[in-house]
């Protein structure tokens, strides 16, 4: 595992907490030269100290849903270390209301976030892996991105948006050696339910008992390098548990997936 990542130089979204947080450590453990963002600088420092290697972490503070600061943003991190071999996209949030309560912002903030942000660095990143003729986009989907069950609509149809941009991507990019990885984890203990958009202005403020069950976020960081290091196309990340037969679920059996997904509206 640490001849691959040994010196890469990785810039990672969402990189203060949950997955990005595990991920640093691991990537930094194996070798890797850091690229840190997302809006919290202190807790970024905290991520910085707890890596291996402190003094290969840079750190990049940014706010995914201010889309016109990307280009500069993302000029800034090649500057970093001179260039950059992946680019893990991370960072968002997620969602938790039902259709019929969600506020159309609600879909527009959670597209502006987990959709256009992503398309925005990749646009202008793209450019540097095509010049150098080699780069390694990953993307922090979801099971959400390939199923839908109540109370995540918004959510959902950013992640969905994901596989449709960064499958045709992969598809015009292979050529120049330029490869995608699409993640879809399953339930990862880690912040995100807190932090989760609802009707109510601001957020759920609680973790979910699903999450708090989920598979801890260090063991997803091993999951994730394993997918990034095989080069895989898409990868699910996560236990073995009721999100992974759900995506057997809606392949082979979409009716029935759709006849339980209203047992799962949390109480
Ligand atoms: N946990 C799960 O069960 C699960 C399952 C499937 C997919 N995912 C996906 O995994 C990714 C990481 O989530 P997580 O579970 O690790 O949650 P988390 O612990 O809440 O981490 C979310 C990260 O996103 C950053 N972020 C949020 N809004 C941002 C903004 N406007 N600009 C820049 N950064 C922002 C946060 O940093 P700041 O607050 O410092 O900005 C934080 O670092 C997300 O894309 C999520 O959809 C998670």
């Amino acid at each position: 595992m640490a001849n691959h990542f040994n010196n890469k130089v990785v810039w990672i979204t969402g990189a203060s907490s949950g997955i990005g947080e595990a991920l640093a450590y691991a990537l930094s453990a194996a070798g890797a030269k850091l690229i840190l963002s997302s809006r919290r600088l202190p807790e970024l420092e905290r991520v910085k100290q707890g890596c291996s290697v402190p003094g290969q972490v840079q750190l990049l503070p940014l706010d995914l849903s201010d889309t016109d600061s990307l280009q500069d943003k993302t000029i800034e991190a090649i500057k970093c270390f001179g260039g950059i071999d992946i680019m893990v996209h991370n960072g968002g949030v997620t969602q938790r209301s039902l259709v019929i309560d969600t506020e159309i912002e609600v879909h527009r903030r959670l597209m502006e976030l987990d959709y256009f942000s992503y398309v925005v660095l990749t646009k202008a990143l793209l450019p540097h892996f095509i010049e150098k003729r080699a780069g390694h986009f990953v993307v922090t989907s979801s099971v959400m991105g390939k199923i839908g069950t109540p109370m995540r609509s918004a959510y959902a149809a950013a992640k969905h948006a994901l596989h449709g941009f960064f499958d045709c991507l992969r598809a015009e990019v292979t050529a120049d050696n330029i490869k995608v990885t699409i993640l879809t984890p399953g339930y990862i203990r880690t912040n995100i339910s807190l932090y989760a958009v609802t009707n109510k202005p601001y957020g759920l403020g609680k973790p979910s008992e699903n999450i708090e069950n989920g598979l801890p976020a260090d063991r997803a960081a091993k999951q994730i390098m394993k997918a990034i290091k095989g080069g895989k196309f898409e990868a699910y990340v996560g236990k073995f548990s009721s999100e992974r037969i759900g995506l057997w679920l809606n392949r082979l059996l979409p009716s029935v997936l759709t006849r339980i997904a209203p047992r799962l509206v949390p109480k």
